[in-house]
């Protein structure tokens, strides 16, 4: 999926002239880092896979004739967030795409209490030092967007997922409540809540997908809902697995999880 030509003038426009995207190496950050730059704005792209990286910039520069910038680094370390954030500063950023994430699966009390810190330096920790450096110049400036990957699964608890679904909740209640502190200053915040994508997630994650979006399906919604809407749920499967649950309780809709989540790690508790 392409955006219209309106689309994309609308994008470069209220948000130009550079656009920041973490785990742009993979999967969504990198489908919504094609879209940006074929919208025309130039992108600094960040991960920790510099050869993916190296890939993408070298695609973005000839098909789109936009400015790359790739910066590898690891969110999960403090100097990782410092690193980006220097390479950044000259730049007249406009946009911040925060999608870097992963997620763990399986019984809470056989996860790796080290990894589990990882994940929430990852999703929420880096999330939120971006987040905050840069609503402070967007604000002061009258302009910029925000998007932030949170997921369909921050909506209740994720028996199975508990502590990814938990992280990806601060995310989802981070972002709504931003949407309002800045709308008055002219700045646009924007939840993203795919259901099942398949990327590199559901490796890292130890999960099986029974059904899932592309990423293609995902990245056109999310920008067209930016500056629009608070929350997105991209795609027709999300929107079909939230809305069928739209009215159930939350204790049933966490149960109904469980069952979800339940299949999808089966795997790991068979051994
Ligand atoms: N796929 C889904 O079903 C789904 C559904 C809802 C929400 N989401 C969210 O969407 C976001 C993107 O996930 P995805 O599905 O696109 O998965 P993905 O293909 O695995 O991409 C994850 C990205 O995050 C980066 N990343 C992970 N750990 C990092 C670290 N320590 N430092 C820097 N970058 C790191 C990865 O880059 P490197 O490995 O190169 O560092 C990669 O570019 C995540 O926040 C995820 O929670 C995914």
């Amino acid at each position: 999926m392409h955006l219209s030509t309106a689309e994309q003038q609308r994008l470069k426009s209220r948000y130009g002239s550079w656009a920041l995207i973490t785990g742009a190496s993979s999967g969504i950050g990198k489908e919504l880092a094609e879209r940006i730059a074929e919208a025309g704005l130039n992108v600094l792209i960040v991960a920790r896979r510099k050869a993916l990286l190296e890939e993408l910039a070298a695609k973005l520069r000839t098909q789109y004739r936009v400015e790359v910038l790739v910066v590898e680094a690891d969110l999960g370390m403090p100097e990782g967030i410092q690193h980006v954030l220097q390479s950044a500063q000259a730049l007249d950023v406009g946009l911040l795409v925060s999608s870097a994430g992963f997620g763990t699966s399986g019984l809470f009390t056989e996860s790796s209490l080290e990894e589990e810190h990882a994940m929430l330096r990852v999703n929420c920790a880096s999330l939120l030092h971006f987040t905050y450096h840069y609503s402070k110049i967007f604000q002061a400036r009258k302009r910029g967007g925000i998007i932030l990957l949170s997921s369909m699964v921050a909506f209740q608890g994720v028996p199975y997922s508990a502590h990814y679904a938990a992280t990806k909740a601060y995310v989802q209640s981070l972002a709504e409540a931003l949407n309002l502190e800045l709308k008055p200053f002219g700045v646009d915040v924007l939840a993203a809540a795919p259901g099942p994508v398949e990327t590199g997630f559901s490796e890292v994650a130890n999960m099986k997908m029974s059904m899932a979006l592309t990423p293609k399906d995902v990245g056109v919604p999310i920008l067209q809902a930016l500056g629009r809407k608070t929350t997105v749920f991209p795609g027709f499967l999300t929107k079909l697995l939230v809305y069928s649950l739209r009215t159930a309780p939350r204790t049933l809709k966490v149960r109904i999880m469980q069952m979800v989540m339940g299949g999808m790690t089966e795997h790991q508790r068979k051994g």
